[in-house]
């Protein structure tokens, strides 16, 4: 089944029309399709189990990019591990069902509280980023009576071509363990009564449609690998992070998972590492889609706008990152296109969802902006105080509320007026 499909002149998702799905729970409204999550992971763990350097391999979603207990919960019962960035994430991807063996935790910032929450799960591997960060685990970890499983998250020095944002691996950037005092922290690990050396792991950054930037960093961790093991450090897995992009416009040419993870797994053959990857973007990005319904056309000077009832709180990647979405008309017309800025009603420039675009459409027609399953709702806001949208799960005919819409009164709950 295709999970995204034009039916009749209109948009639906799997067996359902977009039209009735906003109708029944309102826009703003992202929609996902079960299908296409499935169909996400399953190639992941496909590839994995069809290569023999693949099949003791572990996918771990890396929860920062879409954070719903019910897409978590449809990963862990396909056996998916997370890749958690704090405590709290943990305490949400064990909610949702989540193996806590199957889980690494990245970050640069692991507070005592967080190291402490995860030693008590019995994670998987805690991916050190600096040497105060091991000192601090080991210590934490001796007082409890644990050993903390560690990789130390390398930072390969390779430029993956992308956002610079979303660029995580170059020397200049706060992540990872500078390649060149990896080795000599590593001794230092396993010299901690605390610790237990396990792994290694690199993220070089997201949205990559290249995949050469992976295997070039992959080369940089083997050395280090061979290095490890001639001091006596032998390493049973090894985690290249997430990073593996997706089409947004109809031109982009993703590589296939296989593309990406074939090469890989053939360079590590026989030398018996489990595979690890932690991808985000590629699990959901293109599983969703924000509705949204034109509130007005308005003719500006030499522009026109079409204002929308989505905004930037609702998505922030085209205002933060000047990222492309596609963004279609649920039900086509016949009428000519006219060029136009998509926009929201908060009150800044930024709030675009996109530029110029040409749309055949009238006001109160509904539209569907494309790839939003990836960093949309996980990095909504309230701004202008903006109950975030509601998540909507279409599951062939079906269609299931996971996120309800929030209230204005939810809000504000939390704030207090002054006693005099
Ligand atoms: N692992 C680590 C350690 C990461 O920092 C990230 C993403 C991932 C995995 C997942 O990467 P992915 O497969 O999704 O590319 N908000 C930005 C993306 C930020 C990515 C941050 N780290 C965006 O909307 O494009």
């Amino acid at each position: 089944m295709t999970s995204f499909q034009l039916k009749d002149g209109a948009w639906q998702v799997e067996e359902l029309p977009l039209a009735d799905i906003a109708t029944r729970f309102g826009t703003p409204t992202y929609v996902y399709s079960r299908s296409a999550l499935e169909n996400a992971l399953a190639e992941y763990q496909q590839t994995l189990a069809a290569h023999p350097a693949g099949k003791d391999g572990l996918v771990c979603f890396s929860i920062k990019s879409n954070s719903n207990l019910a897409i978590l919960n449809l990963f862990a019962r396909m056996g998916a591990g997370f890749d958690i960035v704090s405590g709290d994430e943990l305490q949400r991807a064990l909610a949702a069902g989540a193996d806590a063996s199957k889980i690494v935790f990245s970050g640069v910032g692991k507070s005592a509280s967080e190291m402490h929450q995860a030693l008590e799960a019995d994670i998987f591997c805690f991916n050190v980023e600096s040497a105060p960060e091991l000192e601090r685990l080991n210590e934490i970890a001796v007082a409890m009576g644990k050993k903390a499983p560690i990789s130390l998250r390398v930072n390969p020095n390779v430029d993956p071509k992308t956002h610079p944002y979303i660029s995580t691996g170059l020397k200049e950037a706060k992540f990872g363990v500078p390649h060149d005092r990896a080795r000599a922290l590593y001794r230092r690990a396993t010299s901690l009564p605390g610790i237990t050396v396990t792994g290694i792991d690199c993220h070089i950054g997201s949205q990559l449609l290249d995949p050469s930037p992976f295997t070039e960093a992959l080369e940089r961790l083997l050395g280090l690998i061979d290095d490890l093991a001639a001091d006596g450090i032998a390493l049973g897995h090894l985690d290249l992070g997430g990073g593996l992009g997706i089409n947004y416009r109809e031109t982009d040419r993703q590589p296939t998972v296989q593309e990406y993870l074939n090469p890989i797994l053939d360079r590590v053959n026989g030398r018996n590492l489990k595979i690890v990857v932690e991808p985000g973007r590629r699990l959901v990005g293109n599983t969703a889609v924000l509705l949204s319904r034109i509130e007005y056309l308005k003719e500006g000077e030499g522009k026109n706008f079409c204002i929308i009832d989505a905004a930037m709180n609702d998505l922030m990647r085209p205002a933060l990152y000047e990222a492309w979405h596609e963004i279609r008309p649920v039900a086509a017309r016949s009428a000519a296109a006219k060029t136009y800025d998509v926009v929201g009603p908060i009150c800044e420039s930024g709030d675009f969802l996109g530029l110029q675009r040409p749309l055949a459409v009238e006001a109160g027609d509904l539209l569907a902006i494309s790839s939003a399953g990836a960093y949309g709702m996980a990095m909504s806001s309230n701004y202008n105080t903006r109950p975030r949208a509601a998540e909507v799960l279409v599951d062939g005919t079906e269609a299931h509320l996971i996120r309800r819409r929030e209230t204005v009164a939810e809000l504000y709950a939390n704030e207090q007026l002054l006693p005099k």
